[in-house]
Parts: C-alpha cells; sequence; structure tokens
C-alpha cells in the first residue's frame, strides 16, 4: 500500500452534521463550533448551505453564521449554494470556496435539489462562471455515487458521467459521496475510479457518511489509491434530510485517531478536537457518534 503521509480534513459538521438537527441551533452555538474546528487546526471548514430556509430551515442563519466568525487567514471557509439565488446570498459573506451538489441518482436529484442530473448542471453552470470570475474556487459534490435510497445501487457509469458534466463546467474538484454510508471498500473505490477518469488525485475527496459503519474502511481503500483529502464530521454528526434514515459522515475525531496511529499528518490537536466534540454533544444533549472520541473521554474521565 502506498498511502499518502499528509491528510487534508474538511470538517463538514457545522453544515452537513447540523443540517439535519430538529432542534434549533443558534447562530452563536455554530459559531462557536467553527472557532473550535479552527483551534483544532482544521484548515477548512464547511460551514453553511444558501439553500432554500423552507427545505432546510437550520441553515437559515447561513449569513449570521459567516458574519459571526473570526476567520484565520490560513482556513478555507466554505458554503454550499445550489443556484444563482444562493450564490448570490452567499457572496456577501465571502466565502473562499463554494459547493455545488450533484448527484449521480436521478431520483435523488429531484427529491434534494427539486431538478433533474441535467437541470442542475445548468444551473451550476453560472454558479461557477461566477465564483471562478469572483476568485471563489468551486468544489463539486456528487450524491449517491455507490446507492441511493430510491433507486438503489448506482453503477460507476453514473458517477464518471456527473463527474465529466462537472468537469465541463469549470467545477475545480469533486467530492464522491456515499449519501446513505451503504458503500463497502470495493464499490467506494470503483465509484472514485469513476471520478478519477475525469479529476486527478489532488482533485478528488472522499465524503462518507456512516450509516452501516463502512466509512473508516472506505475511507482506507481510497487513503490506498492514493486519496489525501476526505470530509469528515465532528462527532459523526450529520445526514441529508432528503436522504431519510442516513446518518452522520464519519466523525472527524475517528479518522484523526486513525490517521495519527498510521503516522499520517493532519495537523489536527486530537485533544482539541475531542473537546469541540464534547461542545457540540453537550449542546444537542447526546453522547458523541465518535467511537474514538467516547474512548478518548472515558480514558480522561478514569
Ligand atoms: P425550488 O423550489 O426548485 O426553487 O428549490 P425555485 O427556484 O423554484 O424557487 C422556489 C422558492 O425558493 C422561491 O421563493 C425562491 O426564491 C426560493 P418564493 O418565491 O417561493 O418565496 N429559493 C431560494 N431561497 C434561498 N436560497 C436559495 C434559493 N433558491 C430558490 N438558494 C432549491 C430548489 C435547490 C433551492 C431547493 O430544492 C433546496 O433548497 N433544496 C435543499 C437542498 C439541500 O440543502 N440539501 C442538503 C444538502 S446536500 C447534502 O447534504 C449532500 C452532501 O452532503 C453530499 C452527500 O452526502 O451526498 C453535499
Ligand atoms: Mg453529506
Amino acid at each position: 500500500m502506498k498511502l499518502p503521509s499528509k491528510v487534508k480534513l474538511v470538517d463538514v459538521g457545522p453544515r452537513d452534521g447540523l443540517q439535519n438537527e430538529k432542534q434549533t441551533v443558534p447562530a452563536a452555538t455554530k459559531v462557536e463550533l467553527v472557532h473550535r474546528l479552527q483551534a483544532a487546526g482544521l484548515k477548512e471548514i464547511e460551514v453553511t448551505s444558501f439553500v432554500s430556509p423552507k427545505w432546510v430551515p437550520q441553515m437559515a442563519d447561513n449569513a449570521e453564521v459567516m458574519a459571526g466568525i473570526s476567520r484565520q487567514p490560513d482556513v478555507r471557509y466554505s458554503v454550499l449554494t445550489p443556484n444563482m439565488k444562493g450564490f448570490e446570498a452567499a457572496l456577501a459573506s465571502r466565502p473562499d470556496e463554494i459547493v455545488v451538489f450533484a448527484a449521480a441518482s436521478e431520483a435523488f436529484s429531484q427529491r434534494n435539489i427539486n431538478c433533474s442530473i441535467a437541470e442542475s448542471i445548468e444551473r451550476f453552470r453560472p454558479v461557477t462562471e461566477a465564483a471562478r470570475a469572483n476568485g471563489i474556487r468551486v468544489r463539486g459534490a456528487i450524491s449517491c455515487t455507490v446507492g441511493c435510497p430510491y433507486e438503489g445501487e448506482v453503477a460507476p457509469e453514473r458517477v464518471e458521467m456527473v463527474a465529466r458534466l462537472l468537469k465541463d463546467i469549470g467545477v475545480q474538484h469533486v467530492g464522491v459521496a456515499d449519501t446513505i454510508g451503504v458503500g463497502t471498500p470495493l464499490k467506494v473505490q470503483r465509484a472514485m475510479d469513476a471520478a478519477l477518469k475525469h479529476y486527478g488525485i489532488d482533485e478528488v475527496s472522499g465524503h462518507f457518511h456512516d450509516t452501516y459503519g463502512q466509512a473508516l474502511a472506505n475511507t482506507l481503500v481510497s487513503l490506498a489509491m492514493g486519496v489525501w483529502q476526505f470530509d469528515t464530521s465532528i462527532a459523526g454528526l450529520g445526514g441529508c434530510p432528503y436522504a431519510k434514515g442516513a446518518t452522520g459522515n464519519v466523525a472527524t475525531e475517528d479518522v484523526v485517531y486513525m490517521l495519527h496511529g498510521m503516522g499520517i499528518e493532519t495537523g489536527i490537536d486530537l485533544d482539541k478536537l475531542i473537546d469541540a466534540g464534547q461542545f457540540i454533544s453537550d449542546f444537542l444533549g447526546r453522547k458523541t457518534n465518535s467511537r474514538a472520541g467516547l474512548a478518548l473521554l472515558n480514558k480522561r474521565a478514569g
């Protein structure tokens, strides 16, 4: 196995993690979470999304959260923008990067963003052009790259097609997402290979939800392919409101524990990360979803 010596993690907890929460999380709590993540050494944080507040009420405070962050110059703050309306609203918040999100499944595209895959690409085209004209990086996410809650298994050819369409409109990076966490390592490898037909190894990342407990294995198989960028979520928070039953992303703490144990650098201080996870878990009134986080908290207590 030829593994990367360094890995970059994007903590998507404030966005993917909190978007699905039923209880209102005040903007100040989200801002505090972002501050704790950057204090722990995260260099990229997915802060919020500029989507319809009718669809995702939890993200309605997007501008307030962005305005509340004390920015560090070496941290990249990203936000989701599904269309020009979202992009125009996001622009005032000066994101370093925007994320357009497509799906490899037609049914999921319809449920999540209310349009077909082809229509979504036409919506992303002007968003991508406008972002790049404003010096903002553009990342793409492909949902349901191995399985869809409505269509079942998704063929790698679908992933390849969406990766090609995103590449054609100028999207600079693509995240291969297992939205509902059904993927197992060889299927994820095939999905990743499909994205790599159109993007270089430095332009792809893994975004694995951990619903079936496969996310660390899927991370490891991707690392073995040379992939060195992953989306993870503090305390394993998360889920997509339009993917019923899907749980959070792989916990940042678990991935950091694994990587550091393998001698792979992340620049992240695991102790501070555990504190950030405890902060948000305490606020939400439940135990962390991170196994490493829980083990290290128990160790501290004992
Ligand atoms: P739509 O209803 O088709 O949009 O929604 P529309 O253009 O027809 O407009 C309808 C209304 O929405 C109008 O308002 C617009 O102004 C408003 P009205 O006239 O009725 O008062 N609107 C907006 N408001 C705020 N921000 C906007 C915006 N756009 C239109 N950007 C839309 C289309 C995409 C907006 C909608 O479907 C939506 O917001 N969906 C939510 C999608 C979402 O946030 N999903 C979760 C994130 S994706 C995810 O979690 C997956 C990921 O983690 C990877 C993975 O794991 O797979 C990334
Ligand atoms: Mg997700």
